[in-house]
């Protein structure tokens, strides 16, 4: 009998060692860490090496979980990498590049774009794609924003930061992904953007550096709505309470954001996990860099009830819940 669900068969995540503080950004640009903490919560974040290329991280990350899942990248049927920073623009993706590095000789691969939001869309499209082919997948969130980051706008280079995070998710008799839930909002996508690209013909595009542009006001409000509407939506799709999920980790862009959606969810702010103190935003990789560090600290007991909730450029938003390895 074919299995009908998935679950988590291991995870692993990869930082840059190089620690950029506030205080560093402070030697360079008019700001502080006073204003970087009470208005972000972010107090460091990890910067690639000049000599890393966004793949690297990839394949550091994937190498722990396919060791913890005790499996041989042979064994993958599918790799699915989520990032805004490929190794290259355009081609080859990065998935390809990570399949060859990992001799995962049997498996298709393929990048997916959904910013922020990209590690919950890969969930759901790995769950799918495991349940019709009785195979495992790797998923990897990818994502070196230090390179698609202007170091000389105050507004935008104090928030992001690199890492990269994998898991394996494996057809299964238990069921571990519960519900996903995800959307768009396209109408609203120039809140956050990076130019460049094919949609203008060549000659016509103004030539500027591909920087991320953000409108952190309305981004910040809408990121509230939209992370509320997604932790109530999967609440009362499965007739839960808040009490019954054991670990909120939601996408880690601003601790003011998390403060205001747990005022929002009537829930103390300790309910939501987070570590963008150290990490700051890693975009995709946010959640899954948690995930991982929750569990190597030993806080995920078997069946715990997990939800993700995140939001980002697109726009995209969604949500996943997760039983942390199912018993039957
Ligand atoms: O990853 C998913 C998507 N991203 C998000 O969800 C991010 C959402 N937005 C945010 O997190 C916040 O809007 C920011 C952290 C980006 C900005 O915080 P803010 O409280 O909305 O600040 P602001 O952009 O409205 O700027 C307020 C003031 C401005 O000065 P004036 O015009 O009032 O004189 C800015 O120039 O703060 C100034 N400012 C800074 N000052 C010192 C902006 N950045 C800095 C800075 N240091 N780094």
């Amino acid at each position: 009998m074919p299995y009908k669900h998935v679950k988590i068969a291991g995870t692993g995540s990869y930082l840059p060692d190089r620690v950029v503080t506030n205080d560093d950004l402070a030697v360079k640009l008019d700001t502080n860490d006073e204003w970087i903490f009470s208005h972000t919560g972010i107090r460091q974040r990890r910067i690639a090496d000049d000599s890393q290329s966004p793949v690297d991280m990839a394949f550091e990350a994937s190498q722990k979980a396919l060791a913890e899942a005790g499996m041989e990248p042979d064994e993958l049927g599918m790799i699915l990498l989520s990032t805004c920073t490929g190794d290259y623009n355009y081609l080859p993706s990065s998935a390809c590049l990570l399949q060859h590095r990992l001799g995962a000789n049997n498996a298709g691969a393929f990048d997916l774009l959904a910013a922020c939001s990209g590690f919950v869309y890969c969930l759901e499209m790995a769950r799918c794609w495991a349940v019709c082919n009785q195979k495992p997948v790797l998923i990897v969130a990818n994502e070196m924003l230090s390179r698609i980051t202007d170091w000389e706008s105050r507004e935008t280079c104090i928030l992001f930061g690199d890492g990269a995070a994998a898991v394996i998710l494996t057809p299964s008799r238990e069921n571990g992904l519960l519900y996903s839930y995800l959307g768009a909002d396209g109408e609203n996508s120039r809140l956050l953007y990076v130019d460049g690209g094919s949609r203008l013909a060549r000659g016509r595009e103004p030539i500027a550096p591909s920087y991320v542009q953000m409108q952190g006001r309305t981004t910040f409000s809408i990121a509230v709505r939209a992370l509320e509407q997604v932790v109530l939506k999967i609440l009362k799709d499965n007739k839960l309470q808040i009490e019954d999920i054991a670990h909120i980790i939601p996408h880690q862009a601003n601790m003011r954001i998390l403060e205001t959606l747990a005022k929002r969810l009537n829930i103390p702010i300790e309910r939501l996990h987070a570590n963008i103190d150290r990490v700051a935003n890693t975009s995709s990789a946010s959640i899954p860099i948690l995930l991982d560090e929750l569990k190597e600290q030993g806080k995920l007991k078997p069946n715990d009830l997990i939800l993700t909730v995140a939001f980002g450029g697109g726009l995209t938003y969604g949500g996943n819940l997760i039983r942390w390895q199912p018993e039957s």
